[in-house]
């Protein structure tokens, strides 16, 4: 019998970040199985590389404004004749002190990694059911398990998406309509060097030390090929639900024994791995 192609199953697809890491990835993966890709970036001129690529379109999308990113979506979705699959995937991290910065800072957060990808992903899932099929996967993160010192806006928003991921899987339940909750563990990208830094404050040296590691982790990372690997293959069997990617520590592991240890364990274990005396 021939190997199912994901063609059969999803012909257009919206990845939003695709302009590097992850996204791009993800692009590439589907456009290698001949699925037309609508790839978003802020700016135009870092989807350069998919110039002239056969079955890309790039679309500008900031998450920043979560209304004019729900029309970008609704016109590149009426251009498509409808999207099979919608990766939200664009995101950034920023790097600070809870309590000695301004809560603007965690509130604009919040914005553009839950409350924009949430706006998306409605409106993505409304055209899904009116059609009866289609798949939404939600870039989340082993954040969720493992939340991350020093990143809380971050951590929050994560568990925001996995937690609507998750409503959403209940609502659409008996139909043909899929959610991933995709929770990639780390993976080598620009995520870091992206990632809005402020190491000041009483903290500090604590912060660099979180930061120190955080850096270690990355660059030892597998590559962002493997979760593209990963979503393929989630995707031909039609997964739905949790998907866990990356290291065999992170994937496997460590999400087992925050299944079976005590709660205690996992924060003297995270304390340790940080470095927080
Ligand atoms: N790498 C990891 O270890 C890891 C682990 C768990 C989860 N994740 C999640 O995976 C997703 C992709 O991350 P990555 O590692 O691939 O990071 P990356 O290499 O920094 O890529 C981020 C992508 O998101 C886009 N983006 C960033 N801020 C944006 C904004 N305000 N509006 C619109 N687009 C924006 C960037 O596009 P521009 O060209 O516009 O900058 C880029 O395409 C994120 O949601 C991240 O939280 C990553």
């Amino acid at each position: 019998m021939a190997a199912p192609v994901l063609t059969s199953l999803y012909k257009t697809a919206f990845v939003t970040g695709a302009s590097r890491g992850l996204g791009r990835a993800f692009a590439e993966m589907l456009l290698a199985e001949g699925v037309r890709v609508w790839g978003t970036a802020r700016d135009a001129r870092r989807l350069d590389q998919w110039d002239q690529r056969a079955g890309f379109t790039a679309v500008v999308l900031d998450l920043r404004d979560g209304a004019l990113a729900e029309t970008v979506f609704a016109r590149a979705a009426e251009q498509a004749g409808g999207f099979d699959l919608v990766i939200n995937n664009a995101g950034y991290g920023i790097f600070a002190d809870a309590l000695e910065s301004s809560a603007d800072v965690w509130h604009g957060q919040i914005e553009d990694m839950l409350q924009t990808p949430l706006r998306i992903g409605r409106l993505a899932l409304r055209g899904m059911a009116m059609r009866g099929r289609g798949c939404l996967v939600n870039v989340s993160s082993l954040a969720v398990e493992f939340p991350i010192p020093y990143m809380s806006g971050y951590n929050v928003a994560k568990a925001g998406l996995s937690a609507w991921s998750e409503s959403m899987a209940y609502e659409l339940a008996g139909t043909d309509v899929a959610v991933i909750d995709l929770r990639p563990g780390d993976f080598r990208t620009d995520f870091n060097r992206a990632a809005e830094r402020a190491e000041r404050g009483v903290n500090r040296s604590r912060m660099q030390a979180v930061w120190l590691r955080l850096e270690a982790t990355l660059d030892a990372s597998p590559l962002p090929e493997r979760a593209a690997a990963d979503l393929r293959r989630a995707l031909l069997r039609r997964h739905r639900g949790v998907l866990r990617t990356g290291s065999f520590f992170q994937a496997r592991l460590a999400p087992l024994l925050v299944r079976f240890a005590p709660g205690s364990w996992r924060f003297a274990s995270q304390r340790k791995y940080f470095g927080l005396k």
